[in-house]
Formats: structure tokens, sequence, C-alpha cells
């Protein structure tokens, strides 16, 4: 019998022959990318974020702005034209977790950093139709009347560190002062102000 008639009459060698092809396929795509330098070590000039930064991406995470955008610019004109440069992987290792986002009810936000001003965010993100009149983004006027938590700041920069991002101990030491004073809309904006801004934009 030929090995196509056994696999077409025999369930269990469909089934070896169809893991034995994935498998090949799986080493194929995607071994060598652990070997690309591009797409695992970061960009040069790529900074940790800031405890205040980090403290507006865990509200970002939190409130689910990921459900409606994206921080993933793809390589098509019609995006390099909107957005500016395309996402590498290398500006996203120190994420984690990514935000990469799959939908855009929004616009993409991976290169917002320094598109706006600090005030025009505030006033989009109490009331975006202050700013917007047609936005069906929601508001989300308590953030500007939170304070930033600062109680586990250290921890979760010292997590981050125990996964690869090179926090300093004066750092981590520090986190919970650059918190002092400051709300969940102030460590938003930051981290927003952050975004994307390891490759100058092209606009
Ligand atoms: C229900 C979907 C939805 C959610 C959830 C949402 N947004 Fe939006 N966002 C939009 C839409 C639509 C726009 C475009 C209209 C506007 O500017 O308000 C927008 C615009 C923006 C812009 C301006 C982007 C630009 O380039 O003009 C920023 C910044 C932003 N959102 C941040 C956030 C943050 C931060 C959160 C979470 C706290 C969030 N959004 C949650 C739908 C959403």
């Amino acid at each position: 019998m030929s090995i196509q008639k056994s696999a077409e009459t025999n369930v269990g060698v469909l089934v070896i022959l169809t893991i034995v092809v994935i498998s090949f396929g799986l080493l194929v795509e995607i071994v060598p990318l652990f070997f690309m330098k591009s797409l695992t070590e970061p960009i040069d000039g790529l900074k940790p974020r800031t405890a205040l930064e980090q403290a507006g991406r865990d509200v970002y995470t939190r409130e689910g702005c990921y459900v409606c955008h994206s921080q993933m610019i793809r390589p098509f004109r019609a995006e390099t034209e909107r957005y500016g440069h395309y996402s590498l992987a290398s500006e996203f290792v120190y994420d984690h977790p990514f935000q990469w986002g799959s939908k855009r009810t929004g616009p993409d936000l991976h290169r917002v950093g320094g598109r706006y001003s600090d005030e025009w965010h505030r006033i989009h993100m109490i009331n975006p139709r202050d700013v917007v009149p047609e936005s069906v983004m929601p508001g989300y006027p308590w953030l500007d009347t939170t304070p930033a938590d600062a109680s586990d700041i250290s921890e979760r920069l010292a997590t981050l560190r125990m996964l690869g991002v090179p926090y300093t101990d004066e750092d981590i030491k520090n986190a919970p002062k650059q918190l002092e004073g400051k709300t969940e809309l102030d460590a938003l904006i930051a981290y927003m102000q952050s975004l994307g801004t390891t490759i100058p934009a092209v606009r």
C-alpha cells in the first residue's frame, strides 16, 4: 500500500504524518527567529521606562485601552504616512506584556509620543469630545483624581528586571518617590508621551 493510500484510509497514519509536517514547518519558521539579533536585542537608545511611565502603562493595561488601540505600525505606505516609521521588534524588547493589540477602533498609538501636548491629552482623556467632537472613545475622568499607586511600584520594576529590563538598584529604590503627588492620569500621559520615541517619528 502506498503512503498516500494508508494516510487516506488509516486515521492514525494521517495524524502522525500531519504532526511531522507541522513540526517541520514550525522548526523552519520559528527557530531562526531566536537567533536574529534584530528581533531579540533592544534597538540603540532604548531606555527602560521611568517609574511614572511604567505606572501609566499599568493603567493602560488595566483600563483595556488595547481593546480599541493597537501599538503596531505595519510596513505599508498608508500606515507609515499616517503614523510614522513602522514598528520594529527591537523597540518592544523591554515590554512585558506587549500591548500590540489586534483591533483599531481608534488610531494606532505606537508613535503617539510627542504628537500632542500633555494638556491636550489631559482634556482628551477626561472627555474626548472636548477636543474631537465626533469621538466614540469613552472618557476616563476618574484617572485625574486617583493618586498613582506607589505601594508596589518597586516590586513591579524588580519583576521587570528579572525579565531582562536593565533597571538599577537606584531606579527600583527611587520608584515610589517618582509617583509622589502624581495622579493616574499624570502617569498615563507620561507613558503615552514616551511611546515610540526611540525612533524619531517621520511625519
Ligand atoms: C471604545 C474604544 C476606545 C477605547 C476603549 C479607548 N479609545 Fe482611545 N480612541 C478611540 C477612538 C475612536 C479615537 C479617535 C477619536 C479621538 O481622538 O478621540 C481614540 C483616540 C485616542 C488618542 C488620540 C490618538 C491620535 O493619534 O489622535 C489617544 C492618545 C487615545 N485614544 C488613548 C486612549 C487610552 C490611553 C485609552 C485607555 C485609557 C483609550 N484610548 C481607550 C477609541 C477608544
